[in-house]
């Protein structure tokens, strides 16, 4: 196996070997001629395996060539396409050019799309963040926005992302002080799904999105509140995203993102990991891509145990494009593939553990 290889050809004593049965041979393994990670994926038993996608590298060709290799990716989101600064930059004034750039080309290679999202405190237009507007007003607009972005999505979405990060990172995780708290107050949230259930296909999973609740925590305790809250008062939701934006070093185990995904099923919704990746504090080493690697495998592997945890979408697949070094200054090299398009030993990890449940 790749994997095996790679760890070999490492320093011994530096390694942390991972002891999970993802390195090593199952008795119903057949041999499996080479697939890629969505094929894997599926054979596991997942609806797929994704990778978010963003508009500044469509004119590469190789990078498109994977993206867009239903192989290897069944699923597929747009990274900022779908946000509303570029949905509706002006008021009720829709352009959908950035978001169709990613959804057209994966729905003619029969790829599926995660839509990405209505309801978020950032990537807001001026003309919505720079007055004051009353409650009844704002209500108005954010009815509008769904319906209008919904309808042109209609076909499109298996499943929308309504609400994203709307709870703050403090100890007891209140929600996030944004216009939408401050001016329509906390019902803002089941309004958005609401509208989301009205406007969007039959069928369309409805989900709540967020990072840093990939752990039982404050955090995750409150969303599953919220759920819970949702659920008993018969407010349309389907599923928890858990963005799973990690770091090598820190982060959760799969015995804890196990209990995560159990946290939320208990309550009749599914989980994805929707937004992973897995950053490095650079130097990048061998030694530290073969943790990442764990790292990945241990999220997959969570999510294949797990009983309702339907698929898996990288946020990004390639190093050059990662969100990571702008936001996180010194840190880097969080994706699968690397500058060079050569696949890492991440990738070799996750393909491993997945062909561990064929
Ligand atoms: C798609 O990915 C699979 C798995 O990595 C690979 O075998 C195949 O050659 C790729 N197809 C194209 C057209 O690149
Ligand atoms: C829609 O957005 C695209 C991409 O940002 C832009 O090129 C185009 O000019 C916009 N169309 C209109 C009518 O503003
Ligand atoms: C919004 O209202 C606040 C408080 O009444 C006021 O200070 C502020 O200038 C207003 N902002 C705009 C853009 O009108
Ligand atoms: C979790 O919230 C409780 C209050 O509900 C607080 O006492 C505790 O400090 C919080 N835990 C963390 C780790 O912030
Ligand atoms: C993977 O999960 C196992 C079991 O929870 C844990 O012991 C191990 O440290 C994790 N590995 C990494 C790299 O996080
Ligand atoms: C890789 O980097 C880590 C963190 O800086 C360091 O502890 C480790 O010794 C390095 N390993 C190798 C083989 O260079
Ligand atoms: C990409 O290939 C070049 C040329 O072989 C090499 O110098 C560079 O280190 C490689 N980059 C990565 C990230 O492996």
């Amino acid at each position: 196996m790749k994997t095996t290889l790679l760890l070999a050809a490492l320093p011994a004593a530096t390694i942390a070997l991972p002891t999970w049965p993802w390195n090593k041979p199952h008795g119903h393994n057949k041999p499996l001629k080479y697939s890629g990670l969505d094929v894997l994926a599926k054979r596991a038993g997942l609806k797929y395996f994704g990778t978010a996608i963003d508009n500044v590298v469509l004119d590469n060709p190789t990078y498109i060539s994977i993206a867009h290799n239903r192989s290897e990716f069944g699923q597929v989101t747009p990274s900022n396409g779908q946000k509303w600064m570029y949905i509706e930059p002006v008021q009720n004034k829709f352009n959908f050019t950035l978001g169709d750039q990613i959804t057209v080309p994966a729905k003619k290679k029969g790829q599926l799309r995660r839509c990405h999202n209505f309801v978020w405190h950032n990537q807001l237009p001026d003309w919505l963040t720079g007055r004051n507007w009353t409650k009844p007003e704002l209500v108005k607009v954010l009815e509008n926005h769904i319906k209008h972005e919904a309808k042109h999505y209609y076909n499109d979405c298996i499943a929308w992302d309504v609400v994203n990060e709307a709870f703050e990172d403090d100890a007891v995780a209140s929600l996030r002080k944004d216009i939408w708290l401050d001016v329509i107050g906390k019902e803002y949230i089941e309004l958005a799904f609401k509208f989301a259930r009205k406007y969007t296909k039959p069928g369309t999973k409805l989900y709540y999105n967020d990072y840093a609740i990939e752990r039982v925590n404050n955090k995750s305790r409150a969303v599953a509140a919220l759920v819970k809250d949702f659920k008993k008062r018969h407010i349309p939701i389907d599923g928890v995203g858990l963005q799973a934006h990690y770091t090598v070093g820190r982060a959760p185990s799969y015995d804890e993102q196990l209990a995560t995904h159990k946290l939320f099923s208990d309550l009749g919704v599914e989980t994805a990991l929707t937004e992973l990746d897995v950053r490095i504090q650079l130097p990048d080493n061998a030694t530290l891509q073969a943790q990442q690697g764990a790292v990945y495998a241990n999220s997959t592997k969570a999510c294949l145990d797990a009983d309702d945890c339907v698929g898996i979408t990288v946020w990004d697949f390639w190093d050059p494009v990662s969100w990571v070094p702008s936001t996180f200054p010194g840190f880097g090299n969080a994706d699968i593939w690397d500058a060079n398009f050569t696949k890492k030993p991440a990738y070799y990890a996750i393909s491993d553990l997945l062909r561990s449940y064929d």
